[in-house]
């Protein structure tokens, strides 16, 4: 059988393993989610369910997230984190990557904790029934309510500058605290001078970068905390960067932030935990070729162990808080073509009713995605076109070169691996409502973002009297 849209590494012919096998696979090695299938209808289907079915049921564009592969994803992170590092550890997922209840709730049920960057994100967290005591968060730039929720909800803050420690100091002698009225728990994150490469918007490791503390400033640090009652340090933090393909960068990284922990237990805080971040990479196109998620672990783990060894330290608790690598291959963004327009000799532009708006990863890093036609899986690839957009910008094209069986209006194209930074991202440019999300498994499907509306476009707007309404 010739899968003539097969995509990916091994592309689809995944199709008749058993479900042990795909269990087995690093989903963010995968194209497409591990569930998917071609029908005798030549269909593509995710999670049991047919694209193109589901766009009917549910419109365009649609994010279909498949269930089965983010908690393979959970659990291969989780479960490699055990089986080589013999400390205790506690994988996060980066909620960044996509904060919603749903996603929240599955990574919490397979025993992760989670990053946060904002209120909005603790909220959604808390509301998901994530336990605060698995909740950090972060963020260069907390404002003091953000911080004062934090800390009387039982978060762990990351505290990443001055600007922070000074508030959770003020907050603690104003009596600000959670609930047992412990002392408040930070860790703190330093810029640990690591390069790896990535697109330059997506690297933090860099002494150039607006996160965390100079490694100059961490004995003030250190010092500073040491003499706040009501702050207690747990630990230190560092991240690198994200979509990133070596595994150098984080077997550096382990010596960096072990030795910034002893550093910490210098000045007789009570840190027992360090932080490596996320930043593991996954698969976009063909030529993308990230590690699996047990390779990535391996290899933290085995250095954090010896580099404890090397400091003669008791082995800390070890966390990571990856986004991407968890949810990227997950998801895929279902669109309906609509106009087609050939210029002769130069280009053909298809255009879809979504673009930059639900998935603006393309027009802000020059992102690559890849493309399959969900309702015609087995027919020849026979056009190359550029993927359009429908906003008024030329830049929002999702993809420059797709190849395709012939389209043409009402077909239904999935864009794969969008389940990373593509919600979380997405914007109500030209008002044009967001996308639904459904979660699909076993051939069930329930929504877990309700598409936007245009009451809900227009529900934050207030037209003074005055102006009163046009005629
Ligand atoms: N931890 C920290 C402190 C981070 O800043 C990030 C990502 C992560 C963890 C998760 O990294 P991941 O495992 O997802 O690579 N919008 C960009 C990505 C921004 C990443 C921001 N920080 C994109 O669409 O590529």
């Amino acid at each position: 059988m010739v899968l003539t849209q097969s995509i990916g590494k091994s592309g689809l012919q995944y199709l008749s393993e058993s479900k042990e096998a795909f269990q087995s696979r690093s989903p963010n090695q995968e194209l497409l989610p591990l569930t998917a299938s071609v029908n005798s209808r030549d269909r593509l289907e995710i999670g049991g369910c047919e694209v193109t079915a589901l766009v009917e049921q549910f419109g365009s564009p649609l994010y279909i997230l498949d269930e089965e592969t983010l908690r393979a994803a959970c659990t291969q992170y989780r479960d490699a984190f055990k089986r080589y590092y013999p400390g205790s550890s506690q994988v996060l997922y980066a909620s960044k990557a996509w904060s919603c209840l749903a996603v929240c709730a599955i990574s919490a049920s397979e025993g992760l904790g989670i990053d946060v960057v904002s209120a909005g994100e603790i909220h959604t967290a808390l509301q998901a029934g994530v336990s605060p005591d698995k909740i950090y968060f972060h963020g260069n730039n907390k404002s003091r309510e953000e911080l004062q929720l934090a800390i009387e909800s039982g978060c762990i803050t990351v505290a990443d500058n001055w600007h922070d420690l000074e508030i959770l100091a003020d907050l603690g002698k104003l009596g600000v605290s959670s609930k047992t009225g412990e002392p408040t728990r930070v860790m703190v994150r330093f810029t640990p001078g690591i390069e790896c490469h990535t697109h330059d918007y997506i690297k933090t490791g860099q002494i150039d970068s607006k996160f965390g503390f100079d490694p100059g400033s961490l004995d003030d640090v250190f010092k500073f905390i040491s003499q706040q009652p009501s702050l207690c340090c747990i630990g230190v933090h560092a991240h690198i960067g994200s979509q990133i393909f070596e595994l150098q960068p984080h077997d550096d990284l382990a010596d960096v932030i072990v030795e910034t922990l002893t550093k910490a237990l210098s000045y007789g805080l009570p840190a027992t935990e360090i932080n490596i971040g996320g930043g593991l990479g996954i698969r976009y196109t063909e030529t993308d070729d990230p590690p699996s998620i047990e390779d990535w672990a391996r290899t933290i783990c085995t250095a954090v162990v010896a580099a404890c060894e090397r400091q003669q330290l008791p082995l800390p608790k070890l966390l990571c808080e990856p986004g991407r690598s968890l949810v990227g291959t997950a998801c895929v963004t279902a669109y309906t073509v609509g106009s087609k327009k050939v210029i002769p000799g130069m280009r053909t532009y298809l255009a879809v009713d979504g673009g930059m708006s639900d998935n603006p990863r393309p027009i802000t890093y020059q992102s690559v995605y890849r493309v399959v036609a969900a309702g015609k899986m087995r027919d020849s690839l026979t056009e190359t076109v550029t993927i359009a957009g429908k906003h008024c910008e030329s830049g929002d094209v999702l993809i420059k070169e797709a190849k395709l069986p012939e389209c043409r209006a009402g077909d239904v194209l999935a864009v794969t691996a969008t389940g990373a930074y593509n919600y979380s991202m997405s914007s109500n440019y030209n008002r044009v409502p967001r996308p639904a999300a459904v979660l699909v498994r076993d051939g069930k499907v329930d929504t877990i973002l309700e598409r936007e509306t245009y009451q809900d476009l227009l529900r934050l707007d207030r037209l003074p009297e005055r102006l009163g309404t046009q005629k």
